[in-house]
């Protein structure tokens, strides 16, 4: 029986993408692989060329229980998992170690053997744990590219310093397999989301008023896509309807793109039979142009100095149906409010909504949450710089039915998202 196979757990198992570069801490890989597998989680291992000169793949293969890819074009190790599908399946990447041109290529983006590859290719957070010989550490090439990328958000673990096998004493040291499986599992979080199915709406929608001109609004996407990078991190199920948006697809995240309320609508209703938790986080357009015009709409034919007179007619308010339990579509009798029907059973739905508001924000986000009949309202103050549309950053206050709220401080919106999630897993909790 292999290790990994042999390990009971009752967390369902996360997917940990192993790459090991070429230095002489590879050896230790294979206890960060069974440290890994300790924890329950289902590991891969990819390793560039001189990576396998210190350790090898069979050993790799027989502690991870899968087989390694250490060829970027290597047909049959394609046939197994391609590169691609291999990046796109890690929900954390660890690289271990990493030595200085690794983290060279990850910092400038070079792609030029597998494990480059796919650090390029994945969506999922990064854990470097360097190694390296110390004055190679010192170095300001990789104090620069260190710097560049902790900037981007990839995560460090060690070095330590110590005595190193190159025969210098200072740091350099690949942090312990131990140190580094811990860290692992602290970025992948707890799996208190698993078996959860997330729908979130988010970005702006976009209402043709002709072939090129929309009308749309100034949302980024930015708390949207964080609510459900989280869930996905917390191992539910996650779908993201979005309008356009340029931000990247979070790691093991469903995206559904749209265009318009009305197909945000149509995404959402979709998915609704199996939805247990609904967060409405896009800023959607509450009217659209009544006739869009099939072609270009040109000056000439308006006159000389005429101007343009578009009627608007309502867009239908998507969590207002999703609270009132408006989502007969597809399934079989009637939920009643706030209610969904799931594997026959009918189930409560827990429901989130936003409000963006910019004057007497608390008074407005309490009669959203009452009309629209959430069971949280995560209200904003757009007035403000550092809050709302298109920044990193944003101080909400939660209202909950019954009159009580909770204003959270300024935090980056990836906070706000686990702040909101874990209302979401009390909500459960207390049914
Ligand atoms: N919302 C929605 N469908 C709409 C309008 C809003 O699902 N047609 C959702 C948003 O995603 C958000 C919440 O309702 O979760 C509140 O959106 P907001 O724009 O703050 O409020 P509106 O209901 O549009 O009201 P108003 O613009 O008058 O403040």
């Amino acid at each position: 029986m292999s290790e990994a196979s042999s390990t009971a757990t009752s967390k369902p198992a996360r997917r940990v993408l192993l790459a090991v570069s070429g230095g002489i801490a590879a050896y230790k890989a294979p206890e960060l692989v069974r440290a890994l597998v300790r924890q329950g989680q289902t590991v891969r291992c990819a390793l560039t060329r001189n990576a396998a000169r210190f350790v090898t793949p069979l050993v790799l293969q027989t502690v991870s229980g899968h087989a390694v890819r250490t060829d970027l074009f290597d047909a049959e190790q394609e046939g197994e998992i391609d590169h691609i599908a291999l990046a796109d399946w890690a929900e954390l990447v660890v690289v271990a170690p990493a030595t200085a041109d690794l983290l060279a290529k990850l910092a400038h983006g070079i792609a030029d053997e597998l494990v480059s590859t796919l650090l390029l290719a994945t969506r999922a957070p990064v854990l470097v744990a360097p190694a390296m010989n110390v004055h190679m550490w010192d170095h300001p090439a990789t104090r620069d590219n260190v710097a560049l990328l902790r900037a981007r958000g990839v995560r460090f673990v060690g070095p330590e310093a110590g005595f190193l096998a190159c025969g210098w004493e200072g740091e350099g040291r690949m942090a312990e397999p131990a140190t580094i499986a811990a860290e692992a599992e602290r970025l992948l979080g707890a799996p208190t989301l698993a078996g959860e199915v997330v729908v979130v709406t988010a970005g702006g929608t976009r209402e043709p008023l002709d072939p090129v001109r929309v009308l749309a609004n100034r949302s980024s996407g930015k708390m949207g896509f964080e609510v459900a990078a989280e869930a996905a991190r917390r191992g539910a199920e996650v779908v993201l309807i979005s309008g356009p948006s340029s931000l990247a697809t979070p790691a093991g995240v469903r995206r559904v793109g749209i265009e318009t309320a009305l197909q945000m609508r149509d995404a959402v209703h979709a998915e609704l039979a199996r939805c247990s938790v609904f967060v409405a986080a896009a800023a959607v357009s509450d009217f659209r142009p009544a006739m869009p015009a099939k072609q270009k709409i040109k000056k000439e034919a308006l006159g000389d100095d005429g101007g343009l007179v578009v009627e608007l007619v309502r867009n239908p308010d998507i969590l207002a149906e999703v609270g009132a339990g408006d989502r007969a579509a597809g399934a079989r009798s009637e939920p009643k409010a706030g209610e969904v029907q799931q594997d026959g059973r009918t189930r409560r739905l827990i429901v989130v909504g936003f409000a963006a508001e910019s004057e007497d924000v608390l008074a407005a986000a309490r009669r959203k949450l009452e009309r629209k009949r959430c069971d949280l309202i995560v209200a904003n103050d757009v007035s403000r710089s550092d809050a709302g549309f298109d920044v990193d950053t944003n101080a909400v206050t939660l209202v909950w039915p019954g009159g009580r709220d909770e204003a959270l401080p300024l935090l980056p919106k990836r906070a706000v998202a686990a702040q909101i999630l874990d209302r979401v897993e009390q909500i459960r909790g207390a049914r």
